[in-house]
């Protein structure tokens, strides 16, 4: 019969034990820069209700009509998590966060799901970090969000990227917008693609996030929101732009750009690396100050942004960066014969206790394969011990940096070992 053989779901990757240590020093420096930043970390389930996602992300846009993972349980609908600005807000609003006083500035890491055709970078179980901030209707907020994203590649080294800003206006300015959108796009309508004709009734301002090549020429023709802002959301994106110009941080306007997502309201940002390939998107957001309200809560201003960790990932591969230095082991214990074996077990918990890394052989080999997997895991030192060694009560030190050995009893030799990692 044949053996039965299982693989991750297409789309979805294991990260194994050579790449976890990456992972950690990016999760390690998104929690640094977030405490930086005086941001607290938010923790959401995996599934959503489906009706969440579809009111906050939007009933036309490609994740909901294309991408989510949905099933349903007893009577429920649920959705695997496609991102988590909507489940942010929902748990804003069922536990009244605004109730803790002040601005929310919260923070998460974690993995996001979309059915979409794989490829690199594109993956159907991906990683975000972003953060929301909830509460604040000043252009601080859109600033501080934008250089929290921009922090993040600058500390470990990713500065070849094009940083895009639009502002999608609020709803005075877009409705005046939409409706000179459609009036220019109407009377192209039957040239337009089939998704781009539905959403011309619906929601013109999605036409032009679209990638089909009937809809470009359109596109690129199409009257600019800029011109439709009313004085409020031109201020506001002033403000904005002129603190990015303060920070030094630069930025090209996109008037087209409106991001993947329905909840936009005035600034939207997006980060592209051209050592990315075709999925050149590192991380994009902006404000959403209808949201709160749309899904349930008092009308509530908030702006955030959300990355994709395995995009930034393969841009430091691009760049030759790594974030971690091999991982070392600071102690290997070889022993030969049971009475060895014994005693090397109980010599562990003390090296440990003293904070070292320690292991030895699991499986009972030579002490060649011992040598072996010690320098496999990159050992600083080998303590060897022998049915000689344990009547002598005299043990060897190896010191596999220097190549040098010495005898010693137990106690003059872990003096030896936990001088040299002070
Ligand atoms: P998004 O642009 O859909 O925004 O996703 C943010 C980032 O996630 C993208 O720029 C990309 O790096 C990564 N990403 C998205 N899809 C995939 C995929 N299939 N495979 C790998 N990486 C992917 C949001 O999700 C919004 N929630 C951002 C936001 C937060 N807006 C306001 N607050």
């Amino acid at each position: 019969m044949a053996k039965p053989s299982f693989s991750t779901p297409l789309g979805m990757v294991d990260i194994l034990p050579d790449e976890t240590p990456t992972w950690r020093a990016l999760e390690q420096i998104i929690h640094e820069e977030a405490a930086k930043f005086n941001f607290q970390e938010i923790r959401t389930p995996i599934l959503e209700p489906t009706e969440l996602i579809k009111r906050g992300v939007g009933q036309l846009t490609d994740i909901v009509t294309k991408e989510i993972f949905a099933f349903k349980k007893g009577d429920t609908h649920y959705v695997l998590r496609p991102e988590l600005t909507a489940p942010v807000v929902r748990s804003f609003v069922q536990h009244h966060l605004d109730q803790r006083g002040g601005v929310q500035k919260l923070y998460y890491i974690g993995p996001m799901f979309r059915a979409e055709r794989p490829q690199k970078g594109r993956q159907r179980q991906f990683h975000q970090f972003g953060l929301e901030v909830v509460g604040s209707a000043d252009p601080v907020a859109d600033i501080e969000t934008i250089a929290f994203m921009m922090r993040i590649y600058e500390r470990i080294g990713i500065e070849n990227f094009t940083l895009k800003l639009n502002s999608v206006g609020d709803p005075e300015s877009r409705e005046r917008y939409k409706n000179v959108l459609k009036e220019f796009l109407e009377p192209h309508r039957a040239q337009l693609s089939e998704l781009s004709q539905q959403r011309l009734d619906k929601n013109p301002m999605r036409i032009l996030d679209s990638k089909e090549p009937e809809d470009q020429e359109f596109i690129t023709k199409a009257p600019i929101i800029q011109d439709y802002l009313n004085e409020e959301s031109s201020l506001h994106f002033e403000q904005v732009k002129n603190g990015l110009n303060t920070l030094g941080i630069s930025y090209i306007l996109d008037p087209y750009l409106v991001r993947g997502m329905d909840y936009y309201t005035r600034t939207a940002f997006e980060l592209s690396s051209p050592d990315l390939g075709s999925q050149d998107a590192l991380a994009g957001g902006g404000r959403y100050d209808l949201l709160v309200e749309e899904i349930g809560g008092k009308p509530t201003p908030a702006v955030g942004f959300a990355a994709g960790m395995e995009r930034l990932l393969i841009a430091c591969e691009e760049l030759n960066i790594s974030l971690t230095d091999p991982t070392k082991l600071d102690v290997y214990v070889v022993s030969l014969g049971n009475a060895a074996r014994q005693w090397a077990l109980g010599c562990l918990p003390t090296l440990r206790a003293h904070g070292l890394s320690a292991s030895m052989d699991y499986s009972g080999r030579s002490m060649k394969a011992q040598m072996k997997e010690a320098n496999r895991e990159l050992a600083r030192f080998t303590l060897i011990v022998g049915e000689q060694e344990l009547q002598d009560e005299q043990f060897v030190l190896r010191d596999m940096e220097q190549s040098t050995e010495i005898k010693k009893d137990l106690s003059a030799l872990l003096r030896i070992i936990y001088q040299s990692f002070k």
